[in-house]
């Protein structure tokens, strides 16, 4: 208990230094986290998550949760289209779901395109108070998301079948500080999963 009189350090008050205490403690490898993909469709978001929360549930002894974005649209969001107020409520959806994880001491993956940085921006700060945030932009250009184009919408989106598709018809804003991008480009799943599992080590994430 602080007695009258006692001063109290100025540093101690900066709501900084507050912040950073109550994320370093405990350690983050004892918080839990939520790795937050983000991309054009057809980017690899998916493949990579699904990949890296098989890699997680092995090498990890926490829980690990995967909020795929076409999975999330089946099961939470299955009223929604793709207007730029629907996509936002998804995407804040797909954040509380993983806020709730993340306070838990688990494992959030999430691979939403999550189109908006004002939307990505709302969900970083319900998550960080509770635990750690890791951005990854899967940074593939939309030239190669087109010329795979796995579920054939980029062709129905050209010959204007789908409305407001992202990259072609509706924006995508690009991150400005993600924790990591990847280019799928002339990258191998393994290879874009053994960066992320590397940049979490480095960054205490892992234990
Ligand atoms: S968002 O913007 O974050 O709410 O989008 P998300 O929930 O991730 O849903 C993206 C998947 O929906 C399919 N799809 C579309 N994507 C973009 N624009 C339009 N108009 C659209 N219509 C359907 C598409 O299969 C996306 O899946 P991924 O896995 O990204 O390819």
């Amino acid at each position: 208990r602080l007695q009258a009189g006692v001063n109290i350090p100025d540093w101690y008050t900066f709501p900084e230094v507050l912040a950073e205490m109550r994320r370093s403690y405990p350690p983050r490898d004892r918080q839990g986290f939520t790795v937050f993909f983000t991309g054009l469709s057809g980017a690899g978001k998916s493949t990579i998550a699904r990949a890296l929360s098989t890699r997680l549930m092995e090498l990890d002894g926490r829980s690990v949760t995967l909020l795929d974005g076409d999975i999330v649209r089946r099961h939470l969001s299955s009223e929604l289209g793709f207007s730029r107020e629907h996509r936002n409520i998804n995407v804040r959806r797909i954040g509380y779901v993983a806020s709730e994880i993340t306070k838990n001491r688990g494992i959030a993956i999430c691979a939403p395109i999550a189109p908006y940085r004002n939307t990505r921006r709302d969900v970083r700060a319900m998550i960080e108070p509770l635990g750690g945030f890791f951005e990854v932009f899967v940074a593939t250009p939309i030239e190669t998301c087109e010329a795979r184009d796995r579920k054939g919408l980029y062709a129905k989106a050209r010959a204007g079948l789908i409305k407001e598709f992202t990259g072609v018809s509706d924006p995508y804003e690009v991150p400005e500080r993600p924790e990591l991008s990847i280019d799928t480009t002339d990258l191998t799943v393994d290879e874009a999963v053994q960066r992320i599992l590397l940049k979490l080590e480095h960054e205490g994430y892992l234990r």
